[in-house]
């Protein structure tokens, strides 16, 4: 095998500052959650690819003063955001639905009735294998260009083996950012099966031991309406003996058991939390599962957002996520969970930097190499035409994104340099 390519080495230079959560740890959990480190000004080395300085630029153009060197005129650096819930592979959309939804029809009543996820399948299974790599190739190139560097992306809209393997194929890339396939076999029960558990003995007979080659994690709908515990129970426990970690959708609309279950079995998240009570916020905060919180799908629903103050306060590892998908979060932006985070679910700017970068890339099995501006990580950088780090969660929706670096290379931002990037404040 071709040893891999050496990354790019240059020095971003002329930075007003580079922030990232403080410290070297990860996960990080209540207090430590909410520091960040912010020098001001600053610079960062990239050699090959990877971190080789970070810090004010006297020192860091001392020691690598020899590289080529980006002028970035006073913007302000921030990690490379890590997207680790999202649905990418999907075809068609939901606008239709979400009509329907603006005038008062719900969800759940959509997807017993056969719309909602199962209208996707449709869709989805018509794109064949390679529409499904344009399609998600378009939608990892929206969350790039929202400074995502690293996204996990899950199948689960194909729901037969060709499908879901086209849809694993099509998030595994390449692509221009780091991606991390999940198989989401248990999303939904297909049309071709008459019940649930029969279409569990088929996934995980025949499915399962070749998506374990493609995925790194395996996830279930644990919802009343997809799949019970028990259900979701056996498809675990058989993706965690082929070696997929676990995660779970649960707690959406009802508190169905998905909180124990994760803990029982040592699942890596569970996701969505929007209906736990305090004694799930009390188990998830005594465990190492991590609660993935998605205030779209909250928001898009009408659903009450889920118990974040008090999953940080009582010391649950805590991460956000976009969970972009077309029926529930028709959202590939970060920095827009980011605000939701600030002013719909209590956290502190802070808090949400972390939540979208060190305890992302613990969940997604990466701690220590993406979400820090720290040496030896990838040089996944997100450039703000900002005078402040925090105006990424204070700019609804804002354009201050100048250009964004994964592993180096520059994926997003369409000039040289920012462009009207204010000049550090001394
Ligand atoms: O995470 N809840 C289950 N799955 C997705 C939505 C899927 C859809 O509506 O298409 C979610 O919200
Ligand atoms: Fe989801």
């Amino acid at each position: 095998m071709a040893a891999p390519e050496p990354g790019p080495s240059l020095v971003l230079a002329g930075l007003g500052a580079a922030a990232s959560p403080a410290g070297a740890e990860a996960p990080l959990r209540g207090s430590d959650l909410g520091r960040v480190d912010v020098c001001a000004p600053a610079a960062i080395a990239i050699v090959d690819g990877r971190i080789a300085a970070v810090g004010p630029p006297d020192d860091v153009l001392r020691s690598h003063g020899d590289l080529e060197t980006v002028d970035c005129r006073g913007a302000v650096a921030i990690p490379g955001l890590v997207d680790c819930h999202t649905h990418p592979a999907f075809g068609g959309d939901r606008a239709g639905e979400f009509d329907l939804r603006a005038q008062g029809a719900d969800y759940e009543r959509i997807h017993a009735a056969g719309g909602g996820i199962r209208s996707t399948v449709e869709a989805t299974r018509r794109l064949g294998a390679e529409g499904l790599k344009r399609a998600v190739g378009r939608h990892v190139g929206w969350m790039a260009a929202n400074g995502t560097t690293t996204a996990e992306g899950k199948s689960g809209y194909g729901l037969d083996r060709e499908t879901e393997f086209a849809s694993l194929a099509a998030v595994a890339g390449p692509h221009p950012i780091a991606t991390v396939p999940t198989y989401l076999g248990a999303h939904s029960v297909p049309p071709e099966f008459d019940s649930a558990d029969e279409y569990l003995d088929h996934v995980i007979a025949g499915v399962l031991p070749d998506a374990a080659r493609r995925a790194e994690h395996a996830d279930v709908f644990l919802e009343r309406g997809a799949f019970s515990a028990e259900q979701a129970d056996r498809y675990l426990r058989a993706a965690m003996g082929l070696g997929l970690v676990a995660r779970l959708h649960g707690d959406q609309f009802t508190e169905s058991g998905a909180v124990p279950l994760a803990i029982e079995l040592g699942a890596r998240s569970v996701d969505h939390l929007e209906a736990t009570g305090p004694a799930g916020v009390a188990a998830l905060a005594g465990s190492d599962v991590a609660a993935v919180l998605l205030p779209v799908a909250a928001l898009y629903l009408r659903r009450s957002q889920p118990p974040a103050r008090a999953l940080v306060d009582q010391g649950a590892i805590v991460a956000l996520a976009t969970d972009f998908n077309p029926g529930s979060a028709y959202c590939d932006s970060l920095p827009v969970v980011m605000t939701l985070a600030c002013t719909a679910l209590g956290m502190a700017p802070a808090e949400a930097l972390a939540a979208c970068t060190v305890n992302a890339a613990w969940v997604l099995g990466r701690a220590g190499r993406i979400g820090r501006l720290a040496l030896g990580y990838d040089a996944d950088v997100v450039l703000l035409d900002a005078p402040d780090w925090r105006h990424v969660c204070y700019h609804l929706a804002g354009r201050d994104i100048a250009a964004v670096y994964s592993r180096g290379v520059r994926v997003a931002g369409g000039e040289a340099e920012p462009r009207g990037a204010r000049p550090h404040r001394t």
